[in-house]
């Protein structure tokens, strides 16, 4: 008998989840590499998003800016490689998508051909010729607005957006753009809750929050947030595992193990 395998999640499945339908709301989670990408899958979640964060949780770097198109494709055909029921998501890194649609399809096409079903880039209004560009070369474009992280040193820092009404109203006008340009879901990231379920309801698309609150279409969260692998989370972060603290407690019960003879042992050798 054959093992039944759910069917792989699809851009088209996700763009129609609305929870104001009454779907469940939509799980997504970041993941870099083959291992991180079987957890994810295991665990469930509908969407595995190769963030630009890897910069920051894997390569070690304080933004996210050092990214290029060839560490991304990297990430993406890792992740892929475990051929995840999950849609794979991969993020354009900065400057990829800003220097004309030809260089922007080309760039998304690396992602595509490591192995993403859709791509993901960070902006409003300004970004809708890219967007349109790539949904006319038939490849699905995920946003993100509110807290753009390749936005830094404009922004002046890693803040909660869209606090007063002007900005908030900004953010909903972006939103409908996006959602116009043809993005099938957008990110909103660090936003006020009230905001954010105005942006919700004004779109047809679903929106996917991280740190905006409980009336967004989905959420998302960093792997190694997540669990408990990163030194500092941010307010929004619920750690439901500790693992940094259980890999350093494995290798210091190795260490000692090899330091006073105990391993390997006479069966851990080979004869
Ligand atoms: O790069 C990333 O991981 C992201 C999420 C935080 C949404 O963009």
């Amino acid at each position: 008998m054959g093992i039944a395998m759910a069917p792989r999640v699809t851009v088209p499945d996700i763009k129609v989840r609305k929870r104001s339908k009454s779907d469940a709301p939509i799980v997504v989670l970041t993941a870099y590499d083959a291992p991180g990408a079987r957890i994810a899958d295991a665990g469930g979640v509908d969407i595995i998003l190769v963030g630009d964060s890897a910069a920051m949780t894997v390569h070690g770097q304080s933004d996210t800016l050092n990214m290029t198109v060839e560490h991304m494709a990297v990430h993406v055909a890792a992740v892929s490689s475990v051929k995840p029921n999950a849609l794979v998501v991969g993020d354009m890194p900065w400057l990829s998508y800003y220097l004309g649609d030809v260089d922007t399809i080309r760039n998304a096409a690396a992602i595509i051909r490591a192995g993403a079903g859709a791509v993901k880039l960070e902006g409003g209004r300004i970004r809708r010729s890219a967007i349109e560009a790539l949904v006319a070369a038939e490849i699905p474009v995920m946003g993100h607005i509110g807290l753009t992280p390749q936005s830094i040193h404009r922004l002046g820092g890693y803040r909660v957006q869209a606090k007063d009404p002007l900005a908030a109203e900004i953010l909903v006008q972006d939103a409908i753009g996006l959602a116009e340009a043809g993005c099938f879901a957008i990110v909103l990231e660090a936003v006020p809750r009230a905001v954010a379920a105005e942006v919700t309801a004004s779109i047809p698309v679903p929106t996917i929050g991280i740190g905006a609150g409980a009336d967004c279409d989905g959420q998302v969260l960093v792997f190694h947030d997540l669990l408990g692998l990163s030194e500092r989370v941010p307010k929004f972060v619920r750690r439901y595992a500790t693992l940094a603290d259980d890999a350093i407690r494995a290798v210091s019960t190795w260490s000692e193990d090899v330091r006073a003879g105990r391993y390997p042992s006479d069966e851990e050798s080979y004869h």
